[in-house]
């Protein structure tokens, strides 16, 4: 499995099984390449955990930066684990710079059923156990 794969597979997988729009956050390629390759080979192995990290990456519904809010959670696909997401005010506008612990690369990339944010790592639903059962501000 090449990590362009993954790429294809995250943006391509929703449109089988969601109905409706969705949003993909999309790990560079840089990104992918910067996966240990431990964990890369476990990926390659274990079909449990290639699900929970494609599904980890996809939110239904399509959240542009706009509509977003600065710590607001989405609702990923991937038992309805969250992300967090940071945005920022750039004079009139919102701009989603960070999803978890991980800064955007490009966002707001429309797509025919929703939109899909570059980010420059990989998200994982461990990344927000650190925070679990308490109340950010
Ligand atoms: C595969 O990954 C899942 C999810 O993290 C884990 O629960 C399971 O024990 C793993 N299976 C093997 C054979 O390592």
């Amino acid at each position: 499995m090449h990590v362009n794969s993954l790429s294809y597979v995250l943006v391509t997988l929703p449109l089988f099984f969601l109905d409706g729009p969705f949003t993909v956050f999309l790990p560079s390629n840089e990104a992918l390449t910067k996966i240990p390759s431990e964990e890369l080979a476990i990926l390659k192995e274990n079909v449990t955990l290639l699900r929970e990290f494609l599904e980890y990456h996809i939110v239904q519904g399509a959240y542009f930066s706009g509509d977003l809010k600065d710590g607001q959670y989405l609702t990923t696909i991937h038992q309805k684990t969250p992300i967090r997401v940071g945005v920022r005010v750039d004079g009139c506008y919102r701009r989603l710079v960070e999803a978890n612990n991980s800064p955007l690369f490009k966002a707001d990339i429309p797509t025919k059923n929703g939109v899909i944010h570059v980010i420059d790592w990989i998200l994982r639903p461990s990344d927000l156990s650190w925070c679990e059962g308490v109340i950010l501000p």
